[in-house]
């Protein structure tokens, strides 16, 4: 199953000023002194009386962000939104929070349909281009609303003191343009199908991580991953069960869902876009449907998080189905590496040594450092595919949260070119990262007197970079990076996944940055 929100997000580009006659619940007019000098909207204006060039003035107020207008004579719009624009100087997550914002207005007032007129405002340095693909894949983002699991019936619900619309009620947007040539009309068609592409790998993500975990084991992700491969003929899906992993020897993975009733799996996606003799990007998730811990229990209060431990694989996943919608001529293969963590009887103890398949033996010295125990043998496993580079993606630490926020993914790498361009990618799309060192020096924290590794080390310092320093050990045929998405990759407060890092992984492949 895709989690695509929006049935469509479509081009209209007008040559002759008229946008009065455009049939939409809500027409959305960004407010800059470009828009209320245009021949569109004069023509719009003179419609309405010069009640909206008024109204324009009040949505510049500083305290008054977006002014709501209902339906006027002459006006096909059942309502119309001035909102306040921003300006070139303003950062780039302030575009992608108005324009996702946007979404979630029309959702609140129930329109099934939105045009939004492109206000030919840019960000410095970026184009319409940018734009429109920001714009597609914000709206898409911003639209989802979770409700697999909730009473189908209900239109609001609270959330603390908030009432929030329960379910997404926008099918069709529409971006208005003016006078493209018919060059410039296929550069737009381009830009937008990328966006909403993107937008809905975001929320394939995202949808994959709020599932609850009863409803995302391994096995169910493994259906619901086949289930895509029938709607992308782009796209081919294997699994390796417990059986295959054991033939592998991957001891280190299978020492984590050793203490779960639910079965590990592997899957692995193949899209082959590119050239037969290009090497493939490779992709490796961590996929830990609840991480309770294992024996090293976690405390209860707010354990419920947990079930986002598997958002590097949900990333994997929303890639892997953004790349095959837009068709990109690229090679991807990703791993999504899926097990539970559960305490019990057959549970993996503190001080185990497990033989990992690259031969390594590792001390688990703490059940609860388990993400880099089924990296350790997928990053290893991934060596056969002869990759160009690997990006692994894990929810590894909860050090991360604490050095960068949540505004950054951490990013740690065996290559500084690969370090530098997904460094790039982040700015670009507002889906920030930020590098962390990885010298020597941290590696030596993995030593152990009983086997070859320790998967802890470091005591309380610099756990995100201990964790990789550990992974490293397991990447050195190939230049790799590790990106720890623990604080990016899922909100608190709202609850609910945030389907990072889809967006930056998209921009580096899509647009060639690793070649
Ligand atoms: N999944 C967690 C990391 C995590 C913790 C993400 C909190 C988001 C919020 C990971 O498996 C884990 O438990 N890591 C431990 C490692 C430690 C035992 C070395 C951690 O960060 O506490
Ligand atoms: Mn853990
Ligand atoms: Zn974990």
């Amino acid at each position: 199953m895709v989690y695509r929100v929006l049935n469509n997000i479509a081009l209209k580009n007008v040559n002759n000023n008229i946008i009065s006659n455009i049939s939409t619940d809500l027409l959305v007019i960004p407010v800059n002194k470009k828009v209320t000098s245009s021949s569109e909207f004069k023509e719009l204006d003179k419609k309405s009386k010069g009640y909206l060039l008024k109204s324009s003035k009040d949505a510049l107020n500083p305290g008054n962000q977006n002014h709501l207008v209902s339906a006027l004579e002459g006006i096909k719009a059942k309502k119309i939104l001035l909102m306040q624009d921003l300006n070139e100087k303003d950062d780039i997550y302030l575009w992608l929070n108005k324009y996702k914002h946007i979404a979630k207005v029309a959702n609140s007032m129930n329109c099934k349909s939105m045009a939004i007129l492109d206000g030919q405002c840019y960000p410095k340095g970026k184009d319409q281009s940018w734009f429109l693909e920001m714009i597609s894949r914000s709206i898409e983002s911003g639209a989802y609303i979770f409700s697999t699991t909730k009473n189908k019936t209900a239109k609001t619900e609270k959330i603390g003191k908030q009432v929030v619309s329960s379910q997404v009620s926008l099918k069709n947007v529409s971006i208005i343009t003016s006078k493209l040539s018919s060059t410039e009309i296929k550069k737009a068609k381009t830009a937008i199908l990328r966006g909403f592409s993107v937008g809905e790998g975001v929320n394939t993500a995202k949808h994959l991580g709020d599932l609850p975990a009863n409803h995302a084991t391994p096995k169910l992700i493994e259906k619901i991953v086949k289930n895509t491969t029938k709607q992308y003929s782009g796209l081919k899906v294997k699994t390796l069960n417990e059986k295959d992993l054991a033939k592998l020897k991957m001891g280190s993975y299978l020492s984590v869902s050793k203490g779960s009733d639910e079965p590990p799996r592997m899957i692995i996606i193949e899209y082959k876009g590119g050239n037969k003799s290009e090497k493939p990007l490779a992709l490796v998730g961590k996929g830990i449907t609840f991480d309770t811990g294992g024996i090293s229990i976690k405390p209860s209060s707010g354990m419920d998080e947990m079930k986002w431990d598997m958002c590097g694989a949900g990333t994997v996943f929303g890639v892997m189905c953004s790349l095959a919608r837009i068709k990109a001529n690229v090679n991807v293969v990703g791993i999504m590496a899926c097990a539970e963590n559960m305490p019990s009887a057959r549970a993996t103890k503190p001080g185990d040594v497990v033989t990992s398949m690259s031969g390594q033996t590792i001390e688990v010295l703490n059940t609860d450092a388990e993400g880099r125990l089924v990296l350790a043998d997928a990053l290893t496993y991934v060596g056969r595919y002869n990759p160009s580079y690997v990006i692994d993606m894990a929810t590894l630490t909860g050090a991360v949260v604490i050095a960068l926020g949540s505004h950054a993914s951490g990013v740690m790498a065996n290559n500084q070119f690969l370090a530098d361009k997904i460094i790039e990618s982040g700015e670009e799309t507002g889906d920030r990262a930020w590098q962390l060192p990885l010298w020597n020096e941290y590696k030596s924290c993995t030593k152990t007197n009983f086997a070859d590794l320790a998967n802890i080390g470091g005591g309380r310092e610099a756990g995100t970079i201990h964790a990789a320093a550990f992974l490293s050990k397991f990447a050195e045929d190939y230049k790799w990076a590790h990106m720890d998405i623990a604080a990016s990759a899922w909100s608190s407060s709202p609850k609910g996944g945030t389907g990072r890092p889809v967006s930056l992984i998209c921009d580096l492949i899509l647009n060639k940055k690793l070649k």
